[in-house]
């Protein structure tokens, strides 16, 4: 990366107090002219100067950075997947009461979360069996957070919900679909910046690892130092005999190949191991 991206990411770090370094250097470069050519900047340095004189644009490049788009059941083989053939081996051996503890991390504005609580509901219906859930969906963005708080989805990031899914979980409000408060309620949104180096977890997890840990389309946005650095908190917090659930561009990373054993051949689920530890 030329030295004034590195300087502009080194300058958002320093703004923020948030590490904006271990992103991909090459996704840095195109954010950057893709911000320049909106602006009609030609010159990096140009850019570099009014990033620093204008009061906004610090928080209008960190949220094209950190890449918010997400929607319903993205990927839908492996949510149907997830539902039909893993859900019920995380959940409690006691009929009676125990804990499913779900986290889905860089949740945007909780899409992913609401697609594994619906999965979660459709499936424990299935069985008839009411353990309680929790869901915790953490993202950087407080902005995010606020949309997922608020439950409200627009038509778009829909694609992915069946007719089915659609009745049962939603309500028609004005241009868009409301979640159901009662699956909104299996769900807690908090703020968790993944590269924070002095945390591994939400707080939440001091009560006890996750049984489900979805981290999908963050990782490959990071730089590979900071890839393996953030897969080691995931894998820390997860259960053993839990699923990870990764991107479709996301791999588990060589160290962790005996601990994490892919579910199906085709897709991105993985159990760790009983005796998983590195
Ligand atoms: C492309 S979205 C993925 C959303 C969802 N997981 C999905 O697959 O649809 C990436 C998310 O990562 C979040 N993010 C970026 N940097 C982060 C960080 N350091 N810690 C936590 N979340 C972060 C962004 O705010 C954004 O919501």
């Amino acid at each position: 990366m030329g030295e004034p991206a590195v300087e502009i990411l080194s300058f958002l770090t320093d703004h923020f107090g948030e590490d904006f370094q271990s992103y991909s250097q090459s996704l840095a470069e195109k954010r950057i002219a893709e911000r320049m050519k909106q602006l009609r900047f030609t010159a990096l340095a140009e850019y570099r100067e009014f990033l620093k004189a204008d009061p906004d644009e610090p928080a209008y490049l960190s949220r094209m950075l950190r890449i918010r788009f997400s929607s319903f059941f993205r990927d839908p083989l492996q949510f149907e997947l997830l539902k039909s053939q893993v859900i019920s081996s995380l959940l409690p051996v006691s009929t009676q009461g125990g804990f499913l503890r779900a986290w889905s991390a860089a949740c945007a504005g909780g899409e992913e979360a609401c697609s594994l609580a619906i999965i979660i509901d459709e499936t424990l219906q299935l069985l008839d069996v009411y353990p309680k859930v929790q869901i915790f969906a953490t993202d950087v963005a407080e902005d995010a957070l606020e949309e997922g708080r608020a439950g409200y989805y627009g038509a778009g990031s829909l694609g992915g919900v069946t007719l089915q899914q659609l009745k049962a979980y939603f309500t028609p409000d004005g241009s868009g679909y409301r979640i159901l408060p009662r699956i909104q309620s299996m769900i807690s949104y908090g703020r968790h910046d993944l590269l924070d180096p002095h945390t591994y977890a939400p707080p939440e997890s001091l009560f006890g690892g996750f049984d489900l840990i979805s981290c999908r389309n963050f990782l490959m946005y990071l730089d590979p130092q900071a890839y393996l650095r953030v897969f080691d908190n995931l894998f820390r917090a997860l259960n053993p005999g839990g699923v990870l659930f990764l991107g479709k561009a996301e791999s588990v990373p060589e160290r962790y190949h005996k601990h994490l054993v892919r579910i199906f051949e085709c897709g991105n689920l993985y159990r760790k191991q009983l005796t998983g530890r590195t």
